[in-house]
């Protein structure tokens, strides 16, 4: 894996040129039929997923071109929640693939007249469609489509517990600029009580190898972390030094009930990245954002749109991740379907 200096990274508008096909063979391991969380995959599951999102990535000279994988085949994305990121590149990550999309969102549908979630998600089942990709405020909701439904689930976000292409989108960016996890020091700041990138990069990335720190207000950061094996942090300046990667999570306030400090200005002195804190940080260390980004809150524009950011980045290998996995789940159910 080449390593890539901060600075002189992949521009992700840039346009490689696809590589031949050749080489993409179907993991005689994966037996995956839907992606719900990164907690319950192996170490073997998410190497393959990234290995996947990679070699796609390669293939469709940037995730650009199109591919006929999975041609004839349908994705429903069933979004109950806003998203910008994940919807349209779940969309396009089918499409590269030859698959057609289904768009639904829950406002000026039959969810007002009464529909349940459930009665929902079968009526767009029934139209004939091979992943449900969902997004819902309540934990949980994927895993419940996978129990009600036939066809693959993949989880776009459940409330604040899990976002697991997230993390994977994640990672696959690490992995590219710095070529391991172990040996790594990767702090997730910010507002982890209400987030799902949050608990989806920490599993992943400790089953890696990677030494993760949970930074942030202890009203947003619990100490309990601690007992399941994190480094927990309340001061940003003081783990700076030892960081590779710094992930910046958004403040959710919509999911806050009362706010969870004094006040913004006082958030963003503590805890935003800015130019000031960059001179403390290593030389090569990456700035990471989920987003959206609130500018000025968790990180200053000077950051989120300097040399050391990785943020557009990782949008554009949301696409790849994407790619692998609605492409491993199709193989894992076209083997269940021969095998009963
Ligand atoms: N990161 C993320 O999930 O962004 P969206 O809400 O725009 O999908």
């Amino acid at each position: 894996m080449p390593q890539v200096v901060p600075g002189e990274h992949n521009e992700p508008n840039q346009r490689d040129d696809p590589k031949p096909l050749g080489e993409l063979e179907f993991p005689e391991s994966w037996r995956q039929r839907h992606l719900l969380d990164l907690e319950s995959l192996s170490v073997e599951e998410i190497t393959t997923l990234l290995d996947v999102a990679q070699r796609l990535k390669e293939i469709t000279g940037g995730c650009r071109h199109k591919l006929s994988l999975l041609s004839g085949k349908t994705c429903a994305n069933l979004f109950f929640e806003n998203s910008t990121r994940t919807r349209n590149s779940f969309s396009l990550a089918a499409k590269r693939l030859g698959a057609d999309t289904v768009e639904f969102s829950s406002t000026g549908s039959s969810v007002a007249k009464g529909e349940t979630f459930v009665d929902t998600a079968k009526t767009i089942e029934a139209m004939g469609v091979d992943w449900v990709v969902t997004r819902h405020s309540t934990p949980g909701t994927p895993h419940l489509l996978a129990r009600e439904l036939n066809c693959s689930v993949l989880n776009a976000g459940d409330g604040p517990h899990g976002h697991p292409t997230q993390g994977l989108l994640d990672m696959l960016t690490i992995r590219q600029h710095l070529g391991r996890f172990e040996g790594l020091t990767v702090a997730l700041v910010g507002d982890i009580a209400h987030s799902r990138t949050a608990r989806s990069n920490l599993w992943g990335l400790s089953k890696l190898g990677a030494h993760v720190i949970i930074c942030g207000p202890p009203t947003l950061v619990s100490q309990r972390w601690t007992e399941l094996g994190f480094e927990v942090a309340h001061s940003l300046d003081d783990i700076l030094p030892r960081c590779d990667v710094l992930n910046l999570l958004r403040i959710q306030f919509e999911r806050q009930g009362a706010r969870p400090f004094p006040s913004v200005h006082e958030y963003a002195a503590l805890y935003a990245m800015d130019g000031e804190r960059m001179r403390k940080a290593k030389d090569d260390i990456l700035i990471m954002a989920p987003g959206p980004i609130n500018r000025g809150v968790e990180i200053t524009p000077e950051v989120a749109d300097g040399p050391h950011s990785v943020i557009l980045e990782q949008v554009n290998n949301g696409i790849a991740v994407r790619m692998a996995a609605l492409w491993l789940l199709s193989g894992a159910a076209e083997r269940f379907k021969e095998a009963s």
